[in-house]
């Protein structure tokens, strides 16, 4: 079903300032699927994705979108068709929800389109059309999430980066935020990786996931497949893992 490799991390490696937080990570991401980046604090999940989106320190191997290397400047690869949204809901908490929503197509150039672009992305969040108006930073922590992955959908990007999306929230609210995820991947046909630590929830969305543990990946697999095994524990319990 998904058999057309879109992004391919191939062996990298990533040091800051002389620290190893990555080494010799492969991972890919096939079209239209969700794929899930689990492991303990510090593993190097975030590393990954700022990796994808230049915004990480890469000293070896390489990147491939598409069968080509991405360009090293960030604003080059948003202009590919992948967007990040990363830890921490970062929402301009000044401007209301619609604003926000123009911040994330600044490249978009016609007023039209982009227009467009921003309601589609509130097709999937009802509630950010109900509050276009709202401060963002008066919406709830749940509705702060939406938000940011809204503003990631204006772009209309064929790869969705997402850092964490269930951190802080309630279990209700993770839930939904998790439904949302896929109805974009069902309906946008949206390629996802997510870091998640929440990982009942999110093995229950992704079709398959890797485990990082001190800069490598010890695990991966179908999502089914974990549910299975006794790994995560292992790994989380530091059973398992990179020396
Ligand atoms: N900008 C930075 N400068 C120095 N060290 C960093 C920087 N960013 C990350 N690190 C270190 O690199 C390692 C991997 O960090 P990373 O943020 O990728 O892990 P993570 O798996 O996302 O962790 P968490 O679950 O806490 O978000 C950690 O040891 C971290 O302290
Ligand atoms: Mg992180």
């Amino acid at each position: 079903m998904h058999d057309e490799t879109l992004l391919q991390v191939k062996n990298i490696s990533v040091h800051y300032n002389g620290v190893r937080a990555l080494k010799g990570v492969s991972v890919r991401l096939d079209r239209g699927e969700i794929v899930a980046l689990m492991g303990p604090n510090g593993a190097g999940k975030s590393s990954i994705l700022k990796s994808i989106f230049g915004l990480a320190p890469v000293s070896g191997g390489e990147i491939i979108f598409r069968g080509r290397p991405v360009p090293p400047a960030t604003h080059q690869i948003a202009a590919l068709g992948i967007a990040f949204i990363p830890q921490g809901r970062r929402v301009f908490r000044h401007l209301n929800v619609e604003e926000n929503l123009e911040m994330g197509g600044f490249m978009i150039h016609d007023k039209k389109i982009l227009k467009r672009r921003i309601e589609e992305a509130m097709d999937f969040f009802p509630v950010l059309r109900r509050k276009r108006k709202a401060k963002s930073g008066t919406l709830s922590g749940g509705e702060q999430q939406m938000l940011a992955i809204a503003r990631g959908l204006v772009t209309d990007p064929e790869v969705l980066l997402l850092d964490e999306p269930s951190l802080g929230l309630a279990p209700k609210i993770v839930k939904e935020v998790f439904q949302k995820i896929r109805q974009i991947n069902a309906r946008r046909k949206t390629t996802v990786m997510v870091v998640e630590h929440n990982i009942k929830s999110i093995l229950d969305i992704a079709d398959r996931a890797y485990v990082l543990d001190k800069g490598k990946i010890v695990a991966h697999g179908e999502s089914f497949a974990f549910l299975e095994s006794d790994i995560l524990e292992r790994v989380f319990l530091g059973g398992v893992g990179a020396k």
